[in-house]
């Protein structure tokens, strides 16, 4: 007999569907992520929806759609620090649960999600503020880098 796919073993496209709509509706109200997202919150779910049944070996939709996914390239227009991975995995973990999965598969997708979203990060939260023109100093004795300052010296 076959191996089944995780993607059939979710439930099929139901699954994925049922799984970016709980995610998606989280995000709606987020401060931190909402404004990173078009208007149309629908068209950004049914992208992540059909990447995620294909990734997980369902059908090949949203490369006819999208081309290649290029994840990393794809995230590099918004700025996505520890506030926005954290935020992220946070509605995925709820929407996940709300889902309701078996703990196999919870820890599956999860540790997934975990490294993809680390791996899109493209900003660092504690990055000195340099507005006024210097340039950035070599952390050392002299010049502690921007994580042994205190919180109010560091830039957003
Ligand atoms: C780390 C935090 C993340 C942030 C802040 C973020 C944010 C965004 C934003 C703003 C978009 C554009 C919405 C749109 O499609 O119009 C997007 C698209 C997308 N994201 Fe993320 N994302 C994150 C993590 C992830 C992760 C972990 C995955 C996959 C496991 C993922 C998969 C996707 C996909 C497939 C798209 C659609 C790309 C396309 O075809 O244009 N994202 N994301």
């Amino acid at each position: 007999m076959p191996v089944k796919s995780m993607y059939e073993r979710l439930g099929g496209m139901s699954f994925f569907e049922a799984l970016t709509q709980r995610f998606y509706a989280k995000v709606a109200t987020d401060e931190v992520l909402r404004p990173l997202y078009p208007e149309d919150l629908d068209g950004s779910r049914q992208r992540l929806c059909l990447f995620l049944a294909q990734f997980w070996g369902g059908p090949r939709a949203y490369e006819e759609l999208q081309g290649s996914p290029r994840l990393r390239a794809r995230h590099e227009g918004f700025r996505i620090g520890a506030r926005e991975h954290d935020a992220w995995l946070q509605h995925m973990t709820a929407a996940m649960e709300e889902v309701g999965l078996g703990a196999l598969d919870e820890t599956q997708l999860l540790s997934y999600f975990k490294s993809v979203a680390s791996h899109l990060v493209n900003t660092r939260d504690d990055a000195l503020d340099l507005d006024d023109g210097e340039t950035c100093p070599v952390p050392g004795p002299d010049h502690p880098g921007p994580a042994q300052l205190p919180i109010d010296k560091r830039g957003t």
